[in-house]
């Protein structure tokens, strides 16, 4: 009889460091690395967040000089999110559609530092630009509406398109936002520019040191329940997905990341498309918390955590932890 011991003994494979390279199922590699980066006014400003140990606001030039830095290292992409000064903020988000605003900005002096190198990508929704901290417009009740939001993020991705984005990142959650920013961009001549998708993207508990990173934490009344996800949905996730692909969509994100693991597997072997999970800000600091206590060895648990995307299905991470990860790979 065989495929039993003592005929089979799956310790042997792992008896030697050669060994365990190669059968090694999963590698993840700084090509799987999307670097999300914060940006704020000024010049030369590198401006810590508190509950984000290690990650940093950079004003404009010196986002160009980060990602300059991110095609040296070997990632691929960038992620830009903005945290407009309080006095553009609006009940109606009116800065996201300014051409000269932080975003755009950003985006025009990563292009002028690293030609077509590296991948912009932008996150669509207006929360960085409200006065109330929600995503959308809201009506006399507070309730965040459909259809007018949809407008205006669709002259927000032309906005930013137009600035030079190379992928429209709605993370807005919005029904039927990815068909009208994608013909959108078809009749503005960007073709070539992509979406990619925050298709099922969870109400999470694990947002909160973004919100202060973008500066809308402090203004937000209330949550998003009535337009992201409910984090015990699972059937719910693959139609969103099915719904933005059929949109346009070129790639999907799950988001919350290492809680829906078993979202991004699903969804990759229903759709076998670019599948992507967004490692979030309150992930990445229970990382650092966890490390700094003594509770685990930082390295370790970075690079464990991101190969468990890989093995999941991820086509691709976004993660603070983008430049430390890259760095620990290039040895
Ligand atoms: C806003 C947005 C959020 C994140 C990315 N885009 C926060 C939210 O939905 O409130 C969170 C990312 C993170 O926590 O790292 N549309």
């Amino acid at each position: 009889m065989t495929g039993l011991f003592p005929d089979t003994r799956l310790r042997r494979t792992r008896s030697a460091a050669w060994s365990r390279a190669m059968h090694r199922e999963n590698q993840f590699t700084p090509a799987d690395l999307i670097w999300p980066l914060f940006v704020t006014e000024g010049e030369a400003v590198e401006e810590p967040i508190g509950s984000l140990p290690g990650v940093s606001r950079w004003s404009v030039d010196a986002v160009a000089t980060r990602a300059k830095e991110a095609i040296d290292l070997g990632i691929p992409c960038v992620a830009l999110f903005p945290n407009t000064q309080a006095d553009r903020r609006s009940d109606d988000g009116a800065e996201a559609l300014n051409p000269d605003n932080l975003m755009c900005r950003a985006i025009r002096a990563i292009r002028d530092t690293c030609g077509h190198d590296i991948g912009i990508l932008t996150d669509v929704a207006l929360d960085p630009y409200t006065a109330h901290g929600q995503d959308g417009l809201l009506d006399e009740a507070g309730y965040v509406v459909n259809d007018p939001t949809v407008e205006i993020l669709t002259q927000q991705a032309l906005n930013q398109a137009a600035a030079g984005a190379d992928i429209i990142a709605p993370s807005d959650m919005m029904d039927g936002r990815i068909g009208a920013i994608r013909r959108a961009l078809e009749s503005e001549g960007h073709v070539n520019v992509q979406i990619m998708a925050y298709a099922a993207k969870y109400a999470s508990a694990f947002y909160g040191p973004f919100r202060d990173a973008v500066g809308s934490g402090g203004l937000l009344k209330g949550d998003k329940k009535s337009y992201q996800m409910d984090p015990a949905n699972g059937e719910e996730a693959l139609r969103e997905v099915a719904l933005d692909l059929s949109e346009g969509a070129d790639s999907v994100m799950v988001k919350p990341g290492l809680p829906y693991l078993d979202i991004v597997r699903r969804v990759k072997e229903r759709f076998e498309v670019p599948t992507f999970a967004y490692h979030v800000s309150g992930e990445y600091a229970m990382i650092e918390a966890a490390a700094a206590a003594g509770a685990g060895d930082r390295d370790g648990l970075v690079m464990e955590t991101l190969t468990s995307f890989k093995r999941a299905g991820c086509t691709g991470v976004l993660t603070y932890h983008a430049e430390h990860a890259a760095r620990l790979m290039h040895g």
